[in-house]
């Protein structure tokens, strides 16, 4: 029996890319997203391969329970669990209506929390070993410092790193690993819809495909943390140098 990898947000940009990598290594894919056509598309292009779907709203509160509750209806156990979904939102805090910012915590915090608590007792008892197994969650490099008319988005990536580096230590043993991708600006839908097509974030941008290889990569080999691309490691490193207002301004100044 193949180990199954759960990818979140695989309708595009970054999860589309890693679900195809999971796939080809050999994982059974179950894959998450509201775009069920895009879904679709990404069975069709993995003929061959063993893709289930499920259309979930993972900004829903409840929405990782009941994702939890149809892959074990399936009778299905989850060896890895990519929590890649993610999106974000630019402007002026007070201006951003709150029910859309409260979407956004859901999706890239509650729920992404949520469902690393129900598939992890799995992981720990599987008994397919020798096959990677763990958890990969994808943050940003805007975990690293405060964003300015992002902040709840720079803030919700912060999260994620910490609480997976805190995991990191508590799984040591286990054989689950977990690991956080920190990319930077990505060629995606990401900006579209954050509405921050027009900012300097987007001058320089990697491909999903090389964000998508480098996490994958990283995962199998059990990384902690990977920052894709030179650019992003040495930015990330720079910002371990600065104040955090220092650091704050130069994220403001990349916005505009
Ligand atoms: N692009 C960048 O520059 C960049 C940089 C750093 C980190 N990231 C992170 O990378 C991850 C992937 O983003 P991306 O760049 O690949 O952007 P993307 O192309 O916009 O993809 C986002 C994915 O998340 C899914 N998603 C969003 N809201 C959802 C919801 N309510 N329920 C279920 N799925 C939802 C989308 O699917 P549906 O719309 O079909 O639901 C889509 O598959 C995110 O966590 C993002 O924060 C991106």
């Amino acid at each position: 029996m193949k180990p199954t990898a759960l990818i979140t947000g695989a309708s595009g940009g970054i999860g589309y890319e890693l679900a195809k990598l999971f796939a080809k290594s050999g994982y059974a894919l179950i894959v998450v997203a509201r775009s069920e056509d895009k879904l679709q598309q990404l069975k069709e292009e993995l003929k061959g391969h063993s893709v289930t779907i499920i259309v979930q709203d993972l900004s829903k509160p409840g929405a990782a329970e009941a994702l939890y509750n149809k892959v074990r209806e399936q009778g299905r156990t989850v060896e890895v669990l990519v929590n890649n979904a993610g999106f974000g939102l630019n402007g002026l805090f007070d201006e951003i209506l709150l029910r859309d910012q409260q979407a956004m915590m859901q999706v890239n915090i509650q729920t992404l929390t949520e469902l690393t608590h129900y598939f992890l007792p799995d992981m720990k008892n599987t008994r397919m070993n020798g096959v990677p197994r763990g958890v990969l969650n994808v943050s940003s490099v805007a975990a690293f410092q405060p964003g300015p008319r992002m902040a709840v988005y720079y803030a919700s990536k912060a999260y994620v790193l910490s609480f997976s580096e805190a995991l990191v230590e508590e799984l040591k043993g286990t054989g689950v690993t977990v690991t956080t991708l920190c990319p930077g600006a990505t060629e995606t839908k990401f900006f579209e819809t954050a509405n921050a097509q027009d900012t300097k974030l987007t001058d320089r941008m990697m491909s999903p495909k090389q964000v998508a290889n480098e996490g994958f990569v990283g995962f199998i080999k059990g990384k902690r943390v990977v920052i894709p691309g030179k650019m992003n490691r040495s930015m990330a490193i720079a910002t371990k140098f600065m104040s955090r207002s220092a650091a704050a301004k130069v994220a403001h100044y990349m916005d505009k």
